[in-house]
């Protein structure tokens, strides 16, 4: 396999390599480099970076994050391009985006499929190595058929005594590549290659707030993952966490299960489901409507700076919750925690 070395201009240790089959963002990750990125699959901007020698392949030209501007100004996004010569890159690394746990890649074993709703499903994946990885943090498939991986959160904790059990909570997408694949060719006994774990979007074990979770469709499971860390980790002792669930119809409502298994439900654990079209099937809620930022507003509004939120879910979800939380109630940045699941 080859190596290429990369350094970045003007970072002192700012020097590390990259295989053949790497992308320089998760390579950097790996040497511990404080690279920042969120979503690793070219949709949000975060790891924009400038060649400044070598040669780069570039994955996705079109990737939606790059913009005319970008191209003109030689910028590539770091999770869609790959050395192919030695390089010195310009970008600027930053302290938090060192990873906690670096990535790794490995093989992952399908081991188990369960429903969760109708067009929700749990894979769970194996690997000999132990899970390592944070509550609300994801991992890259990567998916035999498909040409670039795709980031999916776990749902589950990083047990020891679980080895190497990586649940994902998958929502099938019509016409998606990788979720066809997953849904309709991939079977129990069936390998992958995993990679993880990602994201910034983990749990913060240090802080003494009542917790709020937001998941939007398929962002159920790092959402679940960050409640059963809260209640493990014994932070809800004193606490509180919210859990709101943003559905389109009442047949996609979830979430409740997975909460109901923890012993702080009821009393310290509250989930508030809200659904956005309850006239497509009228009969079957009579509960809250409209979208769950809406939901988060009239449930918590006179508190809203008291909280450390997470969410995670499609863009249009996460952008206006963003907007609510920091424009609207001047919520500090560093109580903010999101992925963007492009
Ligand atoms: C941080 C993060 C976490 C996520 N977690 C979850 C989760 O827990 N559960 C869940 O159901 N979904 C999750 N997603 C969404 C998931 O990664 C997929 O986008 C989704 O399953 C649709 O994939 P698809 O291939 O079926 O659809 P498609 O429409 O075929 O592909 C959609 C995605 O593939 C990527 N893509 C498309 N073309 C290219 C290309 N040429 N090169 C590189 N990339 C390309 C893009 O990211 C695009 O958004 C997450 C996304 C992100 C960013
Ligand atoms: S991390 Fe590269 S575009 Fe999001």
């Amino acid at each position: 396999m080859k190596q290429y070395n990369i350094a970045i201009e003007g970072v002192e240790g700012g020097v590390f390599t990259q295989g053949d089959s790497d992308t320089v963002l998760r390579a950097a990750l790996r040497a511990g480099i404080g690279f920042p990125y969120e979503c690793n699959s070219g949709g949000c901007g975060s790891c924009k970076c400038e060649v400044v020698s070598g040669e780069v392949e570039n994955l996705w030209p079109e990737a939606p994050a790059i913009t005319e501007r970008d191209r003109r100004k030689g910028r590539l996004l770091a999770c869609q391009c790959r050395a192919r010569t030695d390089l010195r890159i310009r970008m600027r690394p930053q302290a938090e985006a060192k990873p906690m746990i670096p990535p790794k890649r490995m093989r992952a074993r399908l081991a188990e499929v369960r429903e969760i709703t109708h067009d929700i499903r749990e894979f769970r994946f194996r690997t000999a190595e132990p899970a390592t990885f944070l509550p609300g943090q994801y991992a890259m498939l990567a998916i035999p058929g498909v040409s670039s991986p795709r980031a999916y959160s776990m749902s589950n904790l990083a047990r020891a005594a679980e080895g190497g059990e990586w649940h994902l909570q998958i929502r099938r997408v019509p016409h998606g590549k990788a979720t066809e694949v997953l849904f309709h060719h991939l079977h129990p006994g069936d390998e992958v290659e995993l990679d993880g774990p990602y994201g910034m979007a983990y749990l913060r074990q240090d802080v003494s707030r009542d917790i709020v979770c937001v998941a939007g469709g398929s962002g159920l499971a790092p959402m679940v993952s960050i409640a059963r860390g809260a209640s493990q980790a014994g932070m809800l002792r004193q606490r509180h966490l919210h859990f709101f669930y943003g559905a389109r119809t009442p047949r996609d409502v979830c979430g409740e299960s997975f909460l109901r298994e923890l012993p702080e439900f009821g009393d310290r654990i509250h989930f508030h489901p809200v659904v956005s079209l309850p006239a497509d099937e009228a009969a079957l809620w009579s509960g809250e409507t409209g979208f769950v930022h809406e939901l988060v507003r009239r449930t918590l509004s006179d508190r809203m700076a008291e909280f450390e939120f997470y969410f995670a879910g499609p863009p249009p979800m996460t952008n206006a919750l963003h907007e609510m939380l920091m424009v609207g109630y001047r919520v500090p940045f560093a109580q903010i925690h999101f992925d963007r699941f492009f």
